[in-house]
């Protein structure tokens, strides 16, 4: 409880005590930073994103790096859920959204036609805003996806795989005893968590995870951001919070997003308590958004 009571103290102290330098010039919204990396896990170039006639997304160029936690902020509606689902092709469904630009994994561009999209999202795995498990048993949840990708040979298999993955999702000891239940009889924190579970079990590269703990309580946020502490050491995690204190606590880097643009990307210690931008600033200390 002391950690949910001192959260907002997890802002680095600097940030609070703002030792920030405005810059006049906010006309052409220039990306500041070190948005781009040597070895990048994923890599995306100029991308722009429609919904019809609406320009969503404007020339944004960012690398996410291998086994980071880079988080995405900004006010609402400047772009963060629909530039988060450039990066697994699932903008493909919704039909008067076009992406163009240039997004890849390990080098390769996930947009070639080629591309199988089924595939691309068990490697780049997502976790939504309210939970969504499916309407199956525990087990089921987490043993779907291996099983859409011949993942286990046998039973033991996927048991190992749906008992690994709930581990992982530090889910297993609250629902090992309860297996055939169905997933939406859990909490919503514990839903989230098979969730997770469920995108781990496809042993994904990158996990995308959009406002993952904005339908939770205080506690059950804290045990996601726990997790996502654990989970980056074994895979690449983009996470889109509203919470500027969730980016601190879980991230190394943050890029700020304003009306369709990224202003500014860095390391997420700098972009709190030095940013380069006052759009930034203005964010970052309450001013706008
Ligand atoms: N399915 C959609 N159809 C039309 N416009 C959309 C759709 N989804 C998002 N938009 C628009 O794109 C812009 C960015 O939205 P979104 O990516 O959801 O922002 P954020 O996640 O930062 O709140 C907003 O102006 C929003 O209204
Ligand atoms: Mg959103």
């Amino acid at each position: 409880m002391n950690q949910m009571k001192t959260a907002d103290a997890a802002v680095p102290e600097e940030a609070r005590g703002l030792d920030i330098h405005a810059h006049a010039d906010v006309s052409n919204y220039e990306t500041t930073g070190d948005p781009l990396l040597d070895n990048p896990k994923m890599s995306a170039r100029n991308v722009n994103v429609y919904y019809g006639e609406k320009h969503a997304i404007m020339d944004v160029s960012l690398d996410i790096g291998g086994n980071e936690v880079i988080a995405m902020i900004g006010p609402s509606g400047c772009g963060k859920s629909t530039f988060l689902r450039c990066l697994n092709r699932m903008n493909d469904t919704i039909p008067i959204c076009r992406v163009k630009g240039d997004i890849q994994l390990d080098g390769e561009d996930i947009y070639h036609s080629r591309q199988d999209t089924v595939l691309l999202r068990a490697r780049v795995g997502m976790v939504f805003q309210k939970p969504n498990p499916f309407p199956k048993s525990i087990y089921e949840n987490v043993a779907y996806g291996p099983r859409i990708h011949g993942l286990a040979h046998n039973k033991i298999e996927m048991d190992e795989i749906v008992e690994n993955s709930l581990r992982r999702a530090s889910l297993w000891e609250e629902v090992k005893d309860v297996l055939d239940k169905p997933g939406t009889g859990l909490s919503g924190g514990q839903q989230q968590r098979l969730c997770i579970a469920r995108a781990i079990a496809v042993s994904p590269e990158v996990i995308l995870m959009d406002e993952p703990c904005s339908a939770l309580d205080p506690i059950a946020t804290a045990r996601i951001e726990e997790l996502i502490d654990e989970l980056k050491e074994r895979f690449t995690i983009a996470i889109v919070t509203h919470s500027m204190q969730q980016a601190a606590r879980v991230s190394q880097r943050t890029a700020y997003f304003h009306l369709g643009k990224l202003i500014e990307v860095g390391q997420t210690k700098q972009i709190f308590t030095n940013p380069q931008h006052e759009l930034t600033e203005n964010y970052i200390t309450g001013r706008f958004g």
